[in-house]
């Protein structure tokens, strides 16, 4: 393994120390470069670059690998749970039957929100977007607890993830009911927390509603599999936002707000909304696979490509499986689910697509089964979040109890004008 790497520039040069990871992997430190030289790295999205250590998630995109703390997301897919796994990405440890009943019931209590809160909901016009909602919310939290959100303090930190973790669901199921003008559904804490989920948004209180057990499954695998990616664009986000010691409320509602972009989780929004748009447009595969190709287009084809993943996305292949199987037992017939499979055909043997290494990503198939399920695609995104919760709270917490943090200040290269004096307004032309 190399001990260090040295930078020769101009005439000068300087060693400069690597750091090792469990898995071999190495870095540059750089953290001394401009100090000692009078540069800065440029790396634009930060593709290339580390901005910090962590013990939480390990993924090798060439061999399409994926660990949360060391285990298999297959493994864990195939013999743990959602509770488990969230336990896991948290605490570093899988718990034992006590420690996972004390969690669980300690989430449980707090599932329902201040009746308060509810009144907010009002506020926003009836199509808002449930991520606005899911984000602000979120935000709101802080102002019911002022008196437990201090990031340095561990028994606030401590209630305020379970607050987090219980109250997702419930603010996302109220956000759908807004939506639809139904009445908001409250909390049952004997269901699991993915019966009750489902239960919040497709109960009404004027029928009985059965939670169908395949369905509650496939939903806990989908969240074990959005659980954590180490430093994705809304991870990075909840980093940098909580470096600033603000809550974590605040951090997670930022966060929430990254991952709606189409480009990062609202992404299987517009996969489906894409295979929606190919479907009336007759079914023309091969159309769209060569406009995502044009370079005068900015057509992208969602659900495929992957910042990291070069080789496959491993959560896309068991997604799949369960995606054939859920829809395969609820006898769905999804004309868009054929156009998937056609897409995916065509572009894995496209030499655009196989140069570029664009894989069918985690979102690709997602959409699909949560429409099978009954979810609106406005949902679609919030249920990554709900998925994602552990994950977030998990890296907040090893970034504020890391003694390397500092608060988040990338640095820049300015290409704007040199200094010039001001033109008073009646001297410009
Ligand atoms: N369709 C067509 N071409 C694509 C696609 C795509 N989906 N993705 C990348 N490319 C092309 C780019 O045009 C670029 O071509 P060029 O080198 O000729 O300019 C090349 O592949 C590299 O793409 P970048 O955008 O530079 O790759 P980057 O790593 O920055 O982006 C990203 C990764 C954002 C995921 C991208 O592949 C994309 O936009 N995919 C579609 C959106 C999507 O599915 N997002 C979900 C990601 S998974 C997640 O967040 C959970």
């Amino acid at each position: 393994m190399v001990k260090k790497a040295q930078l020769i520039y101009d005439d000068k040069s300087m060693d400069l120390p690597l750091i090792n990871g469990t898995e071999n992997e190495q870095a540059v430190d750089i953290a001394k470069l401009r100090a000692q030289s009078g540069l800065v790295t440029m790396d634009h999205g930060y593709a290339n670059t580390g901005a910090c250590t962590s013990a939480i998630t390990f993924l090798d995109g060439e061999q399409g690998i994926l660990r949360y703390r060391g285990y298999n997301i297959q493994d864990l897919c195939e013999n743990s749970n959602f509770m488990e796994v969230s336990y896991l990405l948290i605490y570093g440890e899988l718990p034992s039957p006590s420690q996972v009943e004390e969690f669980r019931n300690n989430i449980t209590r707090h599932t329902m929100l201040h009746e308060s809160l509810r009144s907010l909901y009002d506020a926003y016009p009836r199509d808002a977007h449930p991520m606005a909602l899911l984000s602000s919310v979120v935000c709101s939290l802080s102002t019911f607890y002022q008196d437990a959100i201090d990031p340095l303090n561990p028994e606030h930190v401590k209630i305020s993830i379970f607050r987090l973790l219980a109250k997702i669901p419930t603010i996302a199921a109220y956000s759908y009911k807004k939506s639809i003008g139904q009445p908001f559904i409250y909390p049952i804490n004997a269901l699991s927390y993915c019966a009750n989920f489902l239960n919040m948004m497709f109960s009404v209180p004027a029928e009985h509603y059965e939670v169908d057990p395949d369905i509650e499954k496939a939903l806990d695998l989908l969240f074990i599999l959005h659980a954590d990616h180490e430093q994705n664009c809304s991870t990075s986000t909840v980093r940098m936002v909580g470096s600033s010691h603000a809550n974590m409320f605040a951090a997670i509602s930022a966060g929430i707000c990254a991952l709606w972009g189409p480009l990062h989780g609202g992404a299987n929004q517009e996969v489906l909304e894409m295979l929606q748009l190919i479907y009336e447009d007759g079914n023309n595969v091969k159309k769209y696979v060569e406009k995502a190709k044009d370079k005068n287009s900015n057509f992208r084809l969602m659900g495929f490509g992957h910042r990291v993943y070069k080789n496959f996305d491993p959560r896309a292949q068991i997604i799949k499986k369960t995606c054939d199987k859920v829809l395969s037992k609820m006898g769905i017939n999804d004309p868009l689910l054929d156009i998937a499979h056609q897409l995916e055909e065509v572009a894995l043997k496209d030499p655009y697509f196989v140069e570029k290494k664009l894989y069918p990503n985690v979102d690709f198939y997602s959409g699909i089964i949560y429409k099978a399920m009954g979810f609106p695609v406005e949902m679609f995104t919030v249920l990554f979040a709900i998925g994602r919760m552990p994950g977030w709270i998990a890296q907040w917490k090893e970034m504020m109890e890391s003694k390397d943090t500092r608060i988040g200040r990338p640095r820049q290269i300015y290409t704007g004008q040199n200094q010039r004096k001001y033109v008073p307004i009646h001297k410009r032309s």
